[in-house]
């Protein structure tokens, strides 16, 4: 169904200033639905007031979890009245992370009838290796008419080997395994920030999760977990996508409240292109001083480059001197942003997985449509360095990873707004 907006950028302007980063959108769905394997009553905070976060406030509440969410403040769930263990097809087609509800209520009361999740149609993005988990903790799992079934009379910790990394596989088998007897060991795990930031607020409430950062993490089932005001981390994709956005309009932008920690994959990349990336204790600087050079890329899970800045990323690229190679490890269909990059004048070639981009002066403003989370945010970016005016069509895709977006570029000095598309 189309959308009923547009985003209109008129891009050429350097961004220059300070931007403060949101709390993180991939760390808050995992974080929120684990509210419900507490015994007492938690409070989240520095949570980004984005449509995935909302559209999960209104999922527990559907499941009887009293929910006190004041965007930009907290989130206060109460757990304890939540005895309901559906999620229907409407609610979870809202987000991807709509599944983590599965681990959540397979570890709270064991079971769970989740719809399959929503999510970027950037691949196939099957979910076998959570199947697997659970399986191994003793759950009988089916999947009837587009709905996941989660049921154990009791879970048992046990060793789960995912055959490839996967952070919701990891994120979601974490989930339950917290309330499972004994102890569970997950092998080749996900080494992301927001599964350190879960594994943290797990163990705030008193769970008992060891190695989260690391491919080994051992999980002890704690019976009760008590209660925990907790703050999750910040937005390590927004920081890198403000990092782009800044070295694509040739700006100058500190960009405060992030861990530059976590962003070395790209500030490497930048740096090799000749940007410059200036880190202090809790903010980084990106400037840039003459042309940048192309560079090849290729994605990898963490701390490898992020297949979620690959987008945002191709976008500073096709204004590169020479010729730049992206290489997507991580998800069969994640270039569909490219056509529209072409649109705005990008020389670009796609073979199966591997984007070859030829650099061209400069791009040129067109409407466009975003059709996933990252490419709008590719979109956005190439607005903001392209000549003349762009239109974003399904920004809506934008909301649900960037909160307050073009407010914070406005403050950078971008030429950014909303327009009703006339019916
Ligand atoms: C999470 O997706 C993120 N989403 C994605 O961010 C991110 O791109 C991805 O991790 C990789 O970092 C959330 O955290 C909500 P995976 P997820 O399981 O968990 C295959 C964004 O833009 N796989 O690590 O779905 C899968 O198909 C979003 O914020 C299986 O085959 O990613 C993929 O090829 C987009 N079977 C690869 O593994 C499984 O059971 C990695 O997927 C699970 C995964």
């Amino acid at each position: 169904m189309p959308g009923k907006e547009k985003m209109v950028i008129v891009g050429g302007s350097p961004l220059e200033g300070e931007v403060h980063v949101s709390g993180g959108k991939n760390t808050s769905v995992a974080v929120i639905p684990a509210t419900l394997l507490c015994d007492e009553p938690c409070t989240i905070e520095n949570l980004p007031d984005i449509d995935d976060v909302r559209a999960l406030v209104d999922i527990l509440r559907s499941l009887g979890a009293v929910v006190d969410y004041e965007p930009g403040e907290f989130m206060k769930v109460d757990p304890r009245p939540a005895n309901g263990y559906q999620v229907g097809y409407r609610d979870a087609q809202r987000l991807r992370a709509s599944y983590y509800l599965i681990g959540a209520l397979l570890g709270r009361q064991g079971r769970a009838e989740v719809a399959f999740p929503g999510g970027c149609k950037i691949g196939q993005r099957p979910i076998d290796q959570h199947l697997k988990g659970f399986n191994a903790l003793g759950a009988e799992t089916d999947e009837r008419g587009g709905t996941i079934i989660a049921e154990a009379e009791e879970l048992n910790g046990s060793d789960v080997f995912f055959d490839m990394v996967t952070v919701g596989g990891t994120i979601n088998v974490m989930l339950a395994a917290c309330k499972a007897m004994g102890t569970t060991v997950l092998h080749n795990a996900a080494k992301e920030p927001h599964i350190v930031d879960l594994a943290n607020f797990l163990n705030s409430m008193g769970a008992n999760v060891r190695g989260a950062g690391t491919d080994l993490i051992r999980i002890k089932g704690t019976p009760y977990l008590h209660g925990s005001t907790y703050a999750v981390i910040p937005d390590q994709i927004e920081t890198g996508t403000l990092m782009i956005a800044a070295a694509a309009t040739h700006g100058d932008v500190v960009i405060t409240g992030c861990i530059p920690t976590h962003m070395e994959a790209l500030s490497a990349k930048l740096l090799e292109m000749g940007v410059r990336v200036t880190d202090s204790d809790d903010a980084i600087r990106v400037r840039i001083s003459s042309a940048h050079r192309a560079v090849n890329v290729k994605t990898q899970v963490y701390p490898g480059f992020p297949t979620d800045l690959q987008q945002p990323m191709s976008a500073l690229l096709t204004t590169a001197h020479g010729t730049s190679i992206i290489q997507e490890t991580i998800f069969e269909s994640r270039f569909k942003h490219m056509d529209e990059l072409i649109r705005m004048g990008a020389q670009i070639r796609v073979v199966d997985r591997t984007a070859i981009i030829e650099g061209v002066p400069q791009l040129l403003g067109a409407p466009v449509t975003a059709t996933d989370l990252r490419a709008g945010a590719a979109l956005l970016v190439a607005g903001l360095m392209a000549k003349g005016e762009t239109e974003i069509y399904e920004p809506e895709y934008i909301d649900r990873g960037y909160e307050h977006i073009e407010k914070k570029l406005r403050a950078l000095g971008a030429s950014i707004r909303r327009e009703s598309i006339e019916s």
